[in-house]
Formats: C-alpha cells, structure tokens, sequence
C-alpha cells in the first residue's frame, strides 16, 4: 500500500521512481494506492483547490498504469474508517514522540503562524492508512522511512497492550535494483516536486524542451577520459531512464574524446523524454475530462477499500472493549 498527497502534479521522478513499479506490482501483490487528501489538510488548506488536486493525482496514476481493476485505487477521505482508527490509534500515541518527529520539526520550523494538532498527528493518521489494511509491504521514499517506523512502534504497542498478533510490522519496500533515481536538472540532487527543477508529466513537448535546455552542465571536458562531473552525470542518468542504451553509449564515446556537444546531448534528450511523457500525458488530459469515469473509478475504489478498512476497525473496537448492546 502507498499513498500520495494532492499537492502538486507527478513528475518524472514520481514515474521512474514509484508509479512505474506500482503497475508491475499490482500484477503479483493485493495493492492499495490511494490519495492523501486529508493530510493535505495539514498544510494546504484552500477549499477551491482540493479537489482539483486530487483528481489531477488521480488521472496522472490512472494514465500511469495503475489499474482499478487489479489494483484498489481510492481517495482517503471516501474511507471514514481511516478517521477513526486515527483515533483510536491515537489513544496509544505519546506527544513526546510526535513532537519529536522529524517532519513535524521541519513543519513548524517553516511555518510557526500554523502549528496545528493535525501537523503533531500526521503520523498517526499515516499509521491508519497503512495498518487499515495491515500493509506488510509499503513502498515510499526515505523521506516517509521515519514515520514508517512508527507505524511500527504504533502496532507493536496496540499489540503488547491488548496481548493479541493484530498488526502486522509494515516494513519499507523498496524496488531494489530496479529502483530508479532520477536526478533534477539543476545540477545537483533529486527531482523533487517543491525544488523547481522537475519535468513534470503533463508538460508540453515543447515546454520539456524548454526544461531540457536550460539543464545545468559544465564547460565541457579538456583532456580525453576526464571524469564526468555531478551535473552532466545527471543528465546522463535520465538517459538511462529513457534513451536507447545506444545512443547513451554515443554520447559516453563523444564525452571521452572531448568532442561531445551538449546542446546536442540535450536535444536527444528531450526528445527521449518526449517519448515517454507524451502518451502519458494524452491519456492525464482525457481521463481528467472524463468525469463519469472518475466517478466510477472512485466509487468502486471507495467500495473496496471500505470493505478491508471496516473488517479491521470491526476488530479493533471489539479488541479495545468497544462492543454493541
Ligand atoms: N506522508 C506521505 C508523503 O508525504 C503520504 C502518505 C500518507 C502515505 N499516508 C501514507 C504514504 C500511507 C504511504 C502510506 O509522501
């Protein structure tokens, strides 16, 4: 299971990184994909964006692959339950370790006019998402590694506290070998949505052109079989993403005799990208216009993931003493 917030569009990284190995997986494992708009809440709180956030998500993981069908796809806040794990969950939360917590740190420091208490249980919600369909398996990025743990630490306690094998211990999941990293292309570090320097799944042909020129690299080697330095390193890295393993040995050959042409090394570039963004990008602008698919893929999703969340908050009210008269 993976979840992502609504708070900007996919890009290339998101693709090569995560969605890419989504859509494999949901052949071979039960997986739950879903959108994260109440945590959304924590930071962006306009009304008139919401939604359209959330359906830009949406299409971008339909038009990615992830299939309805295989996969259970859903949007958080159509599964009440998850609220009320959170809460229940929250029972067994200490407020040292929130406010000890890395991402919560990092918030406030940013943001001091809002620290509010959904911000101090961010995680404990996160732990609702994963532990509400007892993930094992739950693939996110290093930067989610710490509230992952106490996801953890959450069902490991719920377990020793009411003397039962409930939750599972979520691990991190991660691709391994076929792990992609994709760089930004401003020289350094990884793409990120917030840093700038992303090529965003639906952006233009032309607009990834633009992108692509404006790359940092360097002034070029000046002896033969120099090495590669960070910036023009990372070019190559996207390459490897999308270019023919020939054409990336060409540009390798001109880079080692001094001859190559990074104006030409982009050109190819771009156009590779293209490639993979272009048809992706078709299928984000019709299934965005396409509401009544929407809507049945939202709905059969809800249906679905409803089904899993309330067999297990049905467990843990009654493991908690909450029972019916
Ligand atoms: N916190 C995650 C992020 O910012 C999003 C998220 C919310 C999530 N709930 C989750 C990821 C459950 C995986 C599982 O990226």
């Amino acid at each position: 299971m993976s979840g992502i917030r609504p708070t900007g569009n996919l890009h290339l990284g998101n693709y090569f990184g995560a969605l890419r190995n989504f859509v494999k997986l949901q052949r071979e494992a039960e997986c739950f994909f879903f959108i994260a708009d109440y945590h959304s809440l924590t930071t962006h709180n306009d009304p008139s964006l919401l939604h359209g956030n959330v359906k830009n998500v949406l299409a971008e993981y339909l038009a990615a692959g992830i299939d309805p069908d295989a996969a259970t796809i859903y949007v958080q806040s159509d599964v009440p339950q998850v609220a009320e794990l959170s809460l229940l969950l929250g029972m067994h939360a200490y407020v040292g370790e929130l406010e000890r917590t890395a991402s919560f740190k990092d918030k406030i420091r940013k943001n001091p006019s809002n620290v509010n208490a959904g911000l101090l249980t961010y995680p404990v919600l996160m732990a609702a998402d994963i532990l509400i369909h007892r993930a094992t398996h739950v693939p996110v990025g290093k930067d989610q590694e710490q509230h992952l743990e106490l996801t953890r630490v959450f069902a490991r306690r719920f377990n020793n506290m009411y003397g039962v094998e409930f939750f599972p211990e979520s691990q991190p999941y991660n691709f391994g070998a076929e792990l992609v990293k994709i760089p930004g292309l401003d020289g350094t570090g990884k793409m990120g949505k917030s840093e700038g320097n992303g090529i965003y799944l639906i952006d233009s042909d032309d607009a990834i052109r633009k992108k692509v020129m404006r790359a940092v690299t360097d002034s070029g080697p000046t002896a033969p079989d120099s090495p590669v330095s960070e910036p023009v390193e990372n070019i190559f890295t996207i390459m490897k993403a999308v270019s023919a393993p020939d054409t990336i040995q060409f540009f390798r050959e001109k880079y080692a005799s001094c001859e190559i042409r990074y104006g030409d090394l982009k050109k190819q570039l771009a156009e590779d990208i293209i490639k993979t963004v272009a048809p992706i990008r078709e299928r984000i602008e019709d299934i965005r216009s396409d509401d009544a698919y929407l809507r049945k893929v939202t709905a059969l999703g809800a249906e679905k993931a409803r089904e899993s969340a309330m067999k297990t908050v049905a467990a843990v009210r009654e493991i908690m003493g909450i029972k019916p008269f």
